[in-house]
């Protein structure tokens, strides 16, 4: 598995649409793999594929506890197929949005189709903070992320907070 780099907002590629799957091949596995250990080492317990540059809809998550035993999760081409009329609050933060947090609402539950690690068909119902994690990781496959949600004000001073910190950390390049 190898670690691979998070592309950090605002990157254009992180606003692109990306596109379903035809065929799990052992490419794709080693792509779900490295997206693991990205996810892993970060550490985040969502991941998308487009965070690492690659335009494809795949999601990684491990929703686990530090002391539970990891529970990887690899959905690939997800839809959701129902969405709650109730809504739940968490605070979200990104990888690709580092130090920055809100909190967004979103419906309570969700149900998923997607292909599994396998190539095999399945679905899911999730509910709490895996719903909340799922939906997150999908918007990713559209382009779309949790600051979208946020007023015009408070969206535009954290691009700008990241955009002076991507600046920030080109000045120590030696
Ligand atoms: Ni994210």
């Amino acid at each position: 598995m190898t670690k691979r780099t998070i592309l950090i907002e605002p990157d254009p590629i992180l606003r692109k649409k990306s596109e379903p799957l035809e065929t799990i091949n052992p490419e794709t596995r080693t792509l779900m793999n490295d997206m693991l250990e990205t996810m892993y080492d970060a550490p985040g317990i969502g991941l998308a594929a487009v965070q690492i540059g690659i335009l494809k809809r795949i999601i990684v998550i491990d929703i686990s506890k530090e002391n539970e035993k990891k529970a990887p999760l690899f959905l690939v081409n997800p839809t959701i197929s129902f969405k709650s009329n109730k809504t739940s609050v968490h605070e979200e933060g990104c990888l690709s949005l580092p130090g920055h947090f809100a909190e967004i609402e979103r419906p309570a539950e969700c149900h998923i189709d997607f292909i599994d690690y396998d190539g095999k068909q399945k679905n899911l119902k999730a509910e709490g903070l895996l719903a909340t994690c799922i939906q997150h990781e999908i918007d990713h496959l559209n382009g779309v992320l949790f600051i979208d949600y946020l007023s015009k004000l408070k969206k535009d001073m954290i691009i700008k907070k990241l955009v002076k910190s991507k600046k920030e950390l080109d000045k120590i390049i030696l």
